[in-house]
């Protein structure tokens, strides 16, 4: 079974308007609120290309019973602790006439100790050997920054497989628990080198260095300049594809979504970077929070594969 986490869910609310006047009363033109968080986005994907997931993590407040109905009508499976707090609201404000996309994001609850413990024995409850679990997105306040690093601890000695996408401190606690599988994007790869930048060779001798610590699959992406996929077979460079981009939101998670796909199918280093290059394609090529569709990904797998090619040196 696939697990995603998400510590933090977010109710995404994208309000679309023609012209957005600050300090003024707005019409919105369109609307649409989507269940959301990292882990539940990934989850989201994979229901998209036929694979079923349960999703774990933290809910409370009215926007609970809205999360577990929605993840019910979705057919993922859940397993949430209720928590005193409130589940937080992230609005999308998008300007059709300006072009221009603001972000309001609310913290989320502070997660109190119990919830915390409540949490953890759901985990270890949960994880069982041959499963996939997936570490995703931040964290409110409450939650160590050290609980990515456990939770990985704890799903390897169960036998099961992690993947990982977190940034900052959490990424840098995590990767000490040797996850199988990471991926940051540029930045956050540079940021855990406590550099400003990092040129197309640093990344690629970063991504190595993480494979020799231990962790199998490291895809680091970098927008629209496409991917690099290490492995202990090498390096895999993929170029980005030239797509219509509608919105950058998701584009990450589709990515995360695509490698465990790949881990299901069990495809080699090539198939899994062409598979996560199409689905980050795919999610920029789709408005806003909307997950991609599986044959969308198809469509452009084929110019994915001919974009990839093999670094050596
Ligand atoms: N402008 C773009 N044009 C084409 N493809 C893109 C573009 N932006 C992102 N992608 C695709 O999506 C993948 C992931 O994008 P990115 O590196 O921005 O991830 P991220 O920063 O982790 O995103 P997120 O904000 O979702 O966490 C890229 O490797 C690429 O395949
Ligand atoms: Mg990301």
């Amino acid at each position: 079974m696939v697990i995603t986490v998400t510590m933090n869910p977010a109710m995404d609310k994208t309000l679309v308007l023609d012209g957005f006047t600050l300090g003024e009363v707005n019409r919105v033109v369109l609307g649409r609120n989507d269940i959301g968080g990292k882990g539940i986005n990934v989850s989201k994907v994979l229901k998209e290309f036929g694979e079923d997931s349960l999703a774990l993590g933290f809910l409370g407040g009215i926007l609970e019973e809205v999360f577990l109905k929605e993840l019910k009508t979705m057919g993922i499976g859940q397993r949430f602790v209720p928590v005193k707090g409130s589940t937080r609201t992230n609005i999308k404000v998008v300007d059709r006439v300006k072009g221009t996309f603001t972000d309001i994001n609310e913290p989320g609850p502070v997660i109190q100790e119990e919830e915390l413990t409540e949490f953890l024995r759901l985990y270890r409850e949960t994880v069982t050997s041959g499963d996939v679990v997936v570490l995703s997105g931040g964290v409110s306040e409450g939650i160590p920054v050290k609980i990515y690093r456990l939770l990985t601890e704890i799903a390897k000695e169960k036998g099961a497989l992690v993947a990982l996408d977190a940034e900052g401190e959490l990424f840098r606690e995590a990767l000490e628990a040797k996850p199988d599988m990471v991926k940051p994007n540029d930045r956050e790869l540079a940021l855990y080198l406590g550099k400003e930048h990092l040129t197309e060779d640093e990344i690629v001798d970063a991504a190595k260095e993480l494979v020799a610590k231990g962790i199998s699959k490291v895809l680091v992406s970098r927008g629209e300049k496409g991917s690099i996929l290490a492995t202990a077979e090498g390096i895999l460079k993929a170029e980005g594809l030239k797509v219509l981009v509608k919105s950058t939101v998701g584009a990450g998670d589709s990515m995360v979504a695509a490698i465990i796909y790949s881990v299901l199918k069990g495809y080699g280093p090539r198939e899994t970077l062409a598979m996560a290059q199409a689905a980050g394609a795919a999610a920029v090529m789709t408005e806003g929070t909307k997950a991609c569709t599986l044959q969308e990904v198809e469509s452009l797998l084929q110019a994915a594969t001919e974009k990839i090619k093999e670094e050596k040196r």
